[in-house]
């Protein structure tokens, strides 16, 4: 059975899309603390065990403090690290083939990859001086490991983006290298590559649903719930051989 009896788990993005449904299924298995980093916060049911900090987490230094001053002792080191925030900047919808500039390819690989990145080394660097038995998961997308299928944006509003697969490719690549380095330290990494999710807004984009829909071999998008279902098992000790995988959820899109 999946135990989270006393673990306590740090979060980055848990107020968003799959954030949010992680948060709500860690909370009921009864996880001791959640620590939801995020620039929203998020009023979680039952949510005594659940702590917002609205931080920018691209904002190195500023969680490193953190870490340095709130993470001074075993009993306050996560054993559960996951990361699903989307930082990305003011011009991410231009992002495309035609339209970014080299100075906004810069600064979301700097946002994303690079805080996906060192958040990590950080918490791991904290897991290893603990001695935690930890477990970090990062979110990647079926974007890590294949291209963008271009005839998903034929007669839509949606754009391919330039950036986006490149920054994922860097976090799989991440994660097996903590992967490889870290498992003599009993610290698993692994990554969860999503399909397309299905959102309300998503939903009013009849077009785009259609064009996904026809490409994928399940013939839909996926729910927040079945990602989220994913990630809980791999942080679990269900999944206590499994590490530098890339585990995909995606309706077997990734296999045609
Ligand atoms: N939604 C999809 O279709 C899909 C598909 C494949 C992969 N993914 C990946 O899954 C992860 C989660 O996706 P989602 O749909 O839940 O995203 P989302 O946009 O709903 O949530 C992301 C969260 O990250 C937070 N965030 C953004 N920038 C931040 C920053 N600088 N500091 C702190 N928090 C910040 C946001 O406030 C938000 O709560 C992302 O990594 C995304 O790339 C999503």
């Amino acid at each position: 059975m999946i135990n989270f009896k006393n673990k306590i788990v740090f979060i980055v993005g848990g107020s968003g899309l799959v954030g949010k449904k992680i948060i709500s299924k860690l909370n009921k298995l009864g996880c001791k603390k959640i620590h939801n980093f995020d620039l929203k916060t998020h009023k979680f049911n039952n949510s005594n065990r659940v702590m917002n900090h609205k931080i920018d987490i691209t904002n190195i230094e500023n969680f490193n403090s953190f870490l340095k001053k709130k993470v001074n002792k075993k009993q306050l080191c996560p054993d559960i690290f996951i990361n699903c925030s989307y930082p990305h900047s003011k011009d991410w919808i231009r992002n495309n083939f035609k339209s970014v500039d080299h100075e906004d390819y810069e600064k979301n690989i700097n946002l994303h990859l690079n805080s996906y990145i060192w958040t990590t080394k950080l918490i791991i660097e904290k897991m290893k001086i603990f001695k935690k038995k930890g477990s970090v998961l990062l979110f990647s997308s079926i974007y890590g490991v294949v291209a963008q299928n271009n005839n998903l944006y034929k007669n839509n509003k949606l754009n391919e983006n330039f950036s986006y697969p490149i920054i994922k490719n860097g976090i799989n690549g991440g994660v097996k290298q903590f992967a490889a380095y870290y498992g003599k330290f009993n610290i698993r990494v692994n990554a969860i590559c999503p399909g397309g999710i299905i959102n309300n807004n998503l939903k009013k984009n009849i077009k785009f649903i259609n064009n996904y829909s026809k490409i994928c071999p399940m013939g839909r998008l996926a729910t927040p719930e079945e990602v989220a279902n994913t990630a809980i098992f791999l942080v679990s000790d269900l999944a206590s051989y499994t590490t530098g995988t890339l585990a995909m959820v995606d309706g077997g899109w990734s296999i045609i």
